[in-house]
């Protein structure tokens, strides 16, 4: 594992304690690594109304995407059952619209799972390109 895998492993576990999941306690923790080398963090966000939530996957691309980047290397991802966690169907397609060859690490009790988004959504659509 590469320094930089390292430092975005620990920022997703960091960001996964600030998880608001009452409802389900099933907490997860997410961290993008940007082109130009910054990391942004996402939690999952539930809600009363349980359709308003929104998985840790899609808060840490929008904080990077409402911060001016377009341009995704990595995505880490980890959740409290340490079972490897992968993106659900609404967040690859999130993670496709910035990214068609993203590295994905999927953080487990004993070690990571790396994929990308071609394996997770393969002919994803695409407007733009
Ligand atoms: N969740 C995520 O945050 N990311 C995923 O990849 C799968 C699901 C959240 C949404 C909800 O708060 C909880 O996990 C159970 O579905």
């Amino acid at each position: 594992m590469d320094k930089n895998d390292n430092k975005l492993v620990e920022m997703a576990k960091k960001a996964m304690l600030n998880s608001y999941s009452p409802y389900s306690n099933f907490k997860v923790g997410a961290a993008v690594l940007t082109e130009s080398g910054n990391i942004y963090t996402g939690t999952n966000i539930e809600n009363s109304s349980y359709s308003l939530t929104i998985c840790a996957e899609r808060v840490a691309i929008f904080k990077a995407v409402s911060s001016g980047e377009r341009t995704f290397k990595k995505l880490a991802i980890v959740s409290s059952t340490g079972k490897p966690t992968y993106p659900c169907g609404a967040c690859r397609q999130v993670i496709f619209e910035f990214s068609d060859n993203i590295e994905i690490l999927l953080i487990h009790k004993d070690g990571i799972i790396k994929t990308n988004i071609k394996n997770l959504l393969p002919n994803g659509f695409k407007m733009k390109k």
